[in-house]
């Protein structure tokens, strides 16, 4: 008897100890096209091999012995007390990962209690996510020529119940993503060539599922029907600037934060029209080729940002090290991109969840034995320099 697919679902996730082993599980599943368009980064990704490659250079210095028998994860953001110092980045189209799109990694951050991020261009309208997940939610503002349309999504997600607006600063264009290309990728939907047509064969779940659910389209900006057809490199058009901060200021009277920060002066200038917080990213490594990671300017935002803007951050985090590496290094929260869409495309909402749960533990566990009881606690002198790169800048601390 062929055992349900829900089954095997949870026997791959219980065989799954790090996000990268779900990594792999979502590898097998999606098609060429879904995973490069999940992975892929800007022209020759130097940036999203340096998300990773940053952390090596970094070191925990644990400050033990100390009691570390209850450990406290809260944090708390613009404001809200969060249970866990992370939440889900905002992304295009996830039922490309997995049919239920954002429906399921709603529901997992609202059964965690970890604020999700809903792209401008989801493929679930704002009204569906907010009615399925008590999950605070935060909407991300992309802007094309004709303001009209974002207007009318930002009252809608407000209407709808969302917390608070991530402005993108970095996506004036769209970046070259060549893995997409080699795979015939044009979002939003797949090319309809032969490879495309094989690499379908080969994924028979997936292929199922994205041909028995209804069309790709994002029922968040403009009419569904000719979104679903518009390809995405063509609508981004370059206009947007900090002079938009003033319109959008009189639609939203909740908390704002830039998303897309890479240097002191943009917290300065964000601090300066009086947003609430940055959000230091590089998208992912999907954009602007050869930035920094963001471990390495996080310090300096930090600093930059003092006491009137939160800063969060994202791009490269997989692991709990990770996120508590950057939360001692003045990080409010962290959040998480493909680790959390590894678990959608892996294995739906139960996928999204055992990524948070694995998460969760992962920063339970690294707290107590570095001796933090609590995120409060974590400060920059539980993180060096390695030693080979301390000797060569003459100095201990990161900054
Ligand atoms: C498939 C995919 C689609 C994304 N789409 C968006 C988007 O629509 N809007 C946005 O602001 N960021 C988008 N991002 C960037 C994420 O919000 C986030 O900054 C990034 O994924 C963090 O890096 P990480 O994936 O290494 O965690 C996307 C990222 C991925 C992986």
């Amino acid at each position: 008897m062929r055992r349900p697919s829900t089954t095997r679902g949870a026997e791959r996730l219980a065989r799954c100890f790090s996000i990268e082993d779900v990594a792999r599980h979502a590898r097998r599943r999606l098609p060429r096209g879904a995973a490069a368009y999940l992975e892929g980064g800007g022209l020759g990704e130097y940036t999203l091999r340096r998300n990773r490659e940053a952390f090596e250079r970094l070191e925990l210095v644990p400050h033990m012995p100390r009691d570390v028998s209850r450990v406290d994860l809260r944090t708390t953001v613009l404001g809200r007390s969060l249970p866990l110092p992370f939440a889900l980045s905002p992304v295009g189209a996830p039922r490309m990962f997995h049919h239920e799109g954002e429906l399921a990694v709603a529901r997992a951050a609202g059964r965690a209690g970890v604020p999700y991020g809903v792209s401008t261009l989801a493929t679930t309208s704002v009204e569906a996510i907010a009615t399925q997940s008590d999950a605070p939610l935060w909407y991300q503002l992309y802007i094309w020529g004709d303001r009209g349309e974002a207007r009318e999504a930002l009252m809608r997600a407000r209407a709808s119940g969302f917390e608070a607006l991530l402005f993108s600063i970095d996506t004036n264009v769209r970046s070259k993503r060549e893995r997409e290309k080699r795979a015939g990728l044009e979002l939003p939907l797949p090319d309809l060539s032969l490879p495309t047509f094989l690499d379908g064969v080969l994924h028979p779940e997936w292929s199922w599922r994205f041909l028995t659910s209804p069309t790709i389209s994002f029922p968040n900006i403009g009419p569904a029907d000719h979104r679903s057809r518009e390809k995405l490199s063509e609508m981004f058009d370059g206009t947007v600037s900090w002079d938009d901060i003033e319109w959008i200021r009189e639609l939203w009277d909740g908390p704002i934060l830039a998303k897309g920060v890479l240097h002191p002066d943009e917290a300065l200038q964000a601090a300066e029209l009086g947003l609430d917080g940055v959000i230091v990213s590089n998208h992912g490594g999907r954009q602007l080729d050869h930035v920094p990671a963001t471990i390495d300017v996080l310090p300096a935002i930090v600093e930059a940002a003092g006491d009137r803007l939160e800063v969060l951050v994202d791009s490269g985090f997989r692991r709990g090290t990770e996120i508590v590496t950057a939360l001692a290094l003045g990080a409010r929260a962290v959040l998480l991109g493909r680790a959390h869409l590894y678990g959608l495309a892996a294995a739906g909402e139960a996928g999204v969840r055992h990524c948070i749960e694995l998460l969760a533990d992962e920063i339970e566990m690294t707290m107590a034995l570095l001796g933090a009881r609590s995120v409060e606690e974590l400060n920059p002198s539980f993180v060096r320099l390695r030693s080979a790169d301390r000797s060569a800048a003459g100095r201990s601390q990161v900054s």
